[in-house]
């Protein structure tokens, strides 16, 4: 059952679905979860690579679904790093905690290369990457964008740089779990694929659509890479629920694009309340959580006075961040609670 928690610490989604799910969610005949799906049968993997593969002009073989992002991510390097001897993998500094974690479990080794702090930004230098690639040599290179938590991002034209650039035998998986918040143009994905081979592009319906509960991850593979989709595959197929759901909500980009317009205020707000005041920088973010750095003193205060009101943000602990908060985006009057009272807790 849900408390009465909120959990802006995490990059949940804080809204609602939208109709279209709550929906299907009424209407699935329960009936359907009696039998596996027929559409293996066509030589297809679900509904869902059918539908994204519409969406995004990719063809069907080269979509991948998974059981969320992070089930992409795993089961694309433990494929990679046990694949042959080269276990090597190059991550950015600050990056989601998961990265290192996986790379672990088959005993790959890490490297990090650098995220530079600007203005107003955290940012990747291209050249400095594509520097790294070469010199380590990994078997993978992974690219986030935008990045958790420091929330900036690539361009079109940066990762194909990068790809243009580096050995053809390193897998470049680009975690974009964030990505359509910044558009919902998707072109640049249809072309990247299809012209690198060694590219896999990774999305996830936890974000920008708000279902983490779900678990459904799905991401796109450059031509050329079909054992790695095979192994993917789920030869009974997807869970057939979860396919009803997620055809709903691919199909509610308005409401979605609609609450990540809300978002946007909740950006404007902290920078405006927080952004001048000394000890305090807000990065700016295109994805649905906002870093902030604060003066650290006021800690433990913070973090009581949150608890009070049953909140909880992230207080970073990273190497490098520790004088950060990662602050989901939630709804109007969650933001409004955080900024109040991160502006008592100074005064
Ligand atoms: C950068 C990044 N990638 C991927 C994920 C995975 O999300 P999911 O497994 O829910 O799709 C997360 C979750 O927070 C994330 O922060």
């Amino acid at each position: 059952m849900q408390n009465d928690m909120n959990y802006l610490d995490r990059n949940e989604f804080n809204f609602n679905p939208s109709e279209k799910v709550i929906e299907a969610i009424r209407n699935f005949d329960p009936k359907t979860l009696c039998f596996y799906t027929r559409i293996y049968d066509q030589g297809k993997k679900s509904i869902i690579t059918v539908r994204l593969s519409e969406i995004y002009g990719v063809p069907e073989e080269q979509v991948l679904l998974t059981y969320g992002g992070e089930d992409l991510l795993k089961n694309a390097i433990h494929y990679y790093l046990t694949k042959d001897d080269n276990k090597k993998i190059l991550i950015p500094e600050f990056s989601w905690w998961y990265y290192n974690k996986v790379a672990g479990e088959c005993n790959g080794t890490f490297d990090m290369y650098p995220l530079h702090e600007g203005d107003d930004t955290f940012a990747y230098d291209v050249e400095e990457v594509i520097e790294y690639t070469n010199r380590i040599h990994p078997r993978m290179l992974l690219l986030a964008s935008p990045n958790n938590p420091t929330g900036n991002s690539l361009t079109y034209e940066e990762i194909a740089r990068i790809m243009e650039n580096i050995p053809d035998d390193t897998i470049v998986l680009v975690d974009e779990a964030y990505a359509c918040f910044i558009t919902n143009d998707t072109s640049y994905i249809t072309s990247l694929v299809g012209k690198y081979s060694n590219l896999i592009i990774s999305r996830t319906l936890s974000k920008f659509y708000g279902l983490p509960g779900l678990r459904c991850g799905f991401g796109f593979q450059g031509k050329g890479h079909e054992d790695f989709a095979n192994y993917t595959n789920k030869y009974l197929g997807y869970n057939r629920f979860s396919e009803a759901v997620a055809l709903a909500a691919l199909d509610s980009e308005d409401y979605y694009r609609g609450v990540a317009d809300e978002m946007e205020w909740g950006r404007q707000l902290y920078k405006k309340e927080l952004g001048n005041l000394p000890g305090f920088k807000v990065y700016k973010s295109v994805a649905n959580f906002i870093l902030i750095k604060y003066p650290i003193e006021i800690k433990e205060k913070l973090q009581q006075a949150l608890a009070d009101q049953h909140y909880k943000i992230k207080f970073m602990a990273d190497k490098g961040l520790e004088s950060c908060l990662r602050i989901t985006l939630g709804r109007k009057e969650q933001t409004q609670t955080v900024v109040d009272t991160i502006l008592r807790c100074i005064n």
